[in-house]
């Protein structure tokens, strides 16, 4: 199994190799020994979209040498293209699209029955959206992923998902609920609610209505949660009770991914966000005024049609008053069956690359400056794992959500611990330094 794209996908992958698991099937690290490969795909930019072709190229030898190997593709670009992806990878024997997840095993089984290929593309949109409980068939880590919304219904001009995953649909929360317990269970201490537009959580559809704030509350009850997160949220979904929330809940982290995408309000405008840059402003100030140690990050896009440089500018500007901890840049792709599609691709490849990285220099300075903040002071790390780059003994994040490596504590401590590191350096997105907390305990008697 391969994973393209965002998170949502990479859980998808894992509910259909838990799901593959029970029809028998055993995840293997060798492509040379698996009886099945499935590529979970992503469309979000042509690059994405370009590794798959590529992936699959290479998979031509092997499916050749033995016939009965059976070749799956699933996620965005299967619901994107759909029975072009046969014309164009023959060899393929499924496509299926993101709402297919829960049929897996049932699309493999008619392939095995020898149907082929078989196409699944569409959308479920009048059942609810369910994922119902299953034994898990592996422990999770101490941080975990949990769907709880899918789709989205904001139709950027600029992009596919609302074509590829479908309408907005949340999920019963007592489901979550059920899910989070588990995974507390099985040992996660950080739960990470995910959606393409996580808080619009609960606007429609649900049995028992909530509200995504109300859903935070709720899984901040559930004993063994250590920490909380969620991404990515839209600034328009974005509720004072929201807000308010990060003040009650102390275990919700104080980081937020709010994407912006530009700096002028023309070009948002033409992206269909929905919102001005005042607006946005005005968001970031009252979060601010709650949590003032909130660190920021977010997604932007440079050289959408008809955006000028002096209006490319001001998307510096507003990542300069912001001072974003981290950034996710991209060049502006265009994309099948999006409205942007209309509007002439007409900033040269170079000034794309150009301005991409005039925002990558500025993101960096601004990363580095933020985490320059962070030295000489004590973070408190959730372990995530092991590590022996650079002299280091474990690696995990603040809350803050900025990486964290650190020496010391390899006798006392283990992935899933909490520890109080004291920062010495930063490099990147990376905070470096020692662990701290021998000498704290110890001064209190706790150890
Ligand atoms: N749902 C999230 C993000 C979705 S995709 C949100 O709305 O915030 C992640 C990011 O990919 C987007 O925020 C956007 O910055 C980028 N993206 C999406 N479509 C794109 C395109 N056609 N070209 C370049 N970047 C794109
Ligand atoms: Fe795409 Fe916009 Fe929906 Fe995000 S909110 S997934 S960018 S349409
Ligand atoms: Fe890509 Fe689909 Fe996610 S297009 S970013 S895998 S929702």
């Amino acid at each position: 199994m391969e994973t393209f794209g965002c998170q949502m996908n990479v859980a998808d992958t894992d509910r259909m190799e838990l799901l593959l698991f029970q029809s028998g099937y055993l995840r293997t690290p060798h492509v040379e020994d698996a009886d099945l490969v499935l590529v979970n795909t992503c469309s979000i930019r042509d690059k994405a979209e370009q590794k798959v072709f590529s992936l699959f190229g290479g998979l031509k030898p092997l499916k050749q040498s033995n016939p009965d190997l059976i070749l799956g593709v699933a996620g965005c670009l299967a619901q994107q293209e759909q029975t072009a992806l046969i014309n164009r990878i023959p060899f393929l024997d499924f496509v299926v699209g993101p709402d297919a997840v829960e049929s897996i095993q049932h699309i493999v089984q008619r392939v095995n029955q020898g149907e082929g290929p078989v196409i699944w593309t569409e959308f479920d949109s009048h059942k609810n959206y369910s994922i119902p409980e299953q034994p898990l068939i592996k422990n999770p880590g101490p941080s975990a992923f949990v769907n709880i919304i899918k789709g989205c219904d904001k139709f950027c001009s600029f992009c596919v998902v609302p074509y590829t995953r479908g309408r907005e649909k949340s999920r019963e929360a007592e489901e979550i609920y059920a899910e989070i317990r588990q995974l507390v269970d099985k040992g996660a201490k950080e739960i990470i609610l995910l959606g393409q537009n996580v808080n619009a959580y609960g606007k429609r559809g649900l049995q028992q209505p909530l509200a995504f704030h109300e859903l935070l509350y709720g899984v901040s009850e559930i004993e063994g949660v250590e920490r909380l997160r969620f991404t990515t949220s839209h600034p328009m979904d974005f509720t004072p009770e929201l807000i308010q929330a990060y003040c009650d809940i102390d275990i919700l982290m104080n980081h937020l991914h709010l994407p912006v995408q530009c700096g002028n309000n023309r070009i948002l405008e033409l992206m269909r966000r929905s919102h001005t840059i005042e607006w946005y402003m005005d968001l970031i100030e009252q979060l601010k005024s709650k949590v003032p140690d909130i660190a920021l990050s977010t997604d932007i896009i440079v050289g959408f049609p008809g955006e000028t440089r002096e209006e490319f500018e001001e998307t510096l500007n507003l990542m300069e008053q912001v001072k974003f901890s981290s950034s996710y840049m991209f060049a502006y792709s265009p994309r099948p069956n999006t409205p942007a599609l209309e509007m002439a691709d007409d900033i040269p490849y170079e000034e794309k690359q150009d301005r991409l990285q005039q925002i990558i220099q500025l993101q960096n300075r601004l990363t580095k400056e933020n985490g320059q903040a962070f030295i000489g002071k004590e973070v408190e790390v959730l372990i995530e794992s092991t590590t022996s780059r650079k002299g280091m003994s474990f690696k995990g994040r603040n809350p803050h959500y900025w990486s964290v490596m650190f020496k010391g504590g390899e006798d006392r401590l283990k992935p899933g611990d909490v520890a109080r590191v004291r920062v010495e350096e930063t490099s990147g997105h990376v905070l470096r330094g020692s662990w701290a907390a021998n000498r704290r305990r110890s001064a209190r008697g706790e150890l």
